[in-house]
């Protein structure tokens, strides 16, 4: 996959970063040292884990070096670490490992999760957030389009290309016998975009990057017009003439018996 746009990532920041805090509301420590924001990218989550935990030593991964050195230019007082969060291990446990938007694009969450839990320091924190939409109308469009010729040959099985999320049963099942406690939620945003356009504007900052990065340039811009077309018939406008573009996220906080 090619390196991530941190300008697109943040054309949305404000709509984006309201879950990161959301997540980070439901997290049940008063103080913490030692704070870890997976796949931090340009420092948004980072900098509200700085803010809650002043005096913690807060560390935020990437695998983009892109995403880190806008995070870096964010948040000086904070460490920032190239390195993938299927292989991450830290140093030392964390009181808190936060990832929020960013586990949806790592692989094998039957091991992956107990394996973050089990890191933690006793009494620490597993925070989790990720999209849940797969089944919405962008996300449907995107494997449907891409599924299509002159596209499909090029982007291959789109299906294979995000990793398959258990339901919250599943995350609930995997934490619970190892946590003092679990709490599972799900939440769906509605927000208002300014027309279809601006929906693949938003999507093209992550979901829709992989189907695109595998495409030629001329068919890159066939792909998005065709793509464009259908999602301005499935989000209807408005009484404003904006359109309401629904966003499930699910949540996860995890605590580790003291
Ligand atoms: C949707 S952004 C989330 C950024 C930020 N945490 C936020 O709350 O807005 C996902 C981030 O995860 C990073 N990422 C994706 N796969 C990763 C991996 N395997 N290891 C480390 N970071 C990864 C991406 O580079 C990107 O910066």
């Amino acid at each position: 996959m090619l390196d991530w746009n941190p300008a697109l990532y943040r054309r949305y920041e404000d709509e984006r970063t309201r879950p990161a805090q959301e997540l980070l509301a439901r997290v049940p420590l008063t103080e913490a040292a030692r704070v870890v924001d997976l796949g931090c990218g340009p420092g948004n989550s980072t900098e509200l884990l700085v803010q809650r935990f002043p005096k913690a030593h807060v560390i935020g991964t990437d695998n983009s070096e892109a995403m880190l050195v806008s995070a870096r230019e964010r948040l000086p007082q904070a460490g920032f670490e190239l390195s993938d969060i299927a292989t991450w291990a830290p140093q030392e446990a964390p009181d808190l490992i936060y990832a929020n938007a960013s586990l949806q694009w790592v692989p094998d969450h039957d091991t992956l999760i107990p394996r973050l839990f089990d890191a933690l320091a006793p009494g620490g924190v597993l925070a989790v957030q990720m999209p849940d939409n797969r089944q919405e109308p962008t996300h449907r469009l995107m494997r449907a389009v891409a599924a299509e010729a002159p596209w499909a040959e090029p982007v291959g099985d789109a299906d294979k290309l995000r990793t398959q999320l258990f339901g919250l049963g599943g995350y609930y099942d995997l934490l619970a016998p190892r946590a003092a406690h679990v709490d599972v939620w799900h939440t769906i945003y509605q927000h208002p975009m300014a027309n279809a356009a601006a929906i693949v504007e938003w999507v093209r900052g992550t979901g829709l990057k992989p189907f695109v990065d595998r495409l030629p340039p001329d068919l890159q811009a066939s792909y998005l017009a065709e793509y464009e077309r259908r999602v301005d018939a499935a989000y209807p406008a408005r009484a404003d003439g904006k359109r309401l573009l629904a966003f499930p996220r699910m949540f996860i906080v995890a605590q580790k018996k003291a």
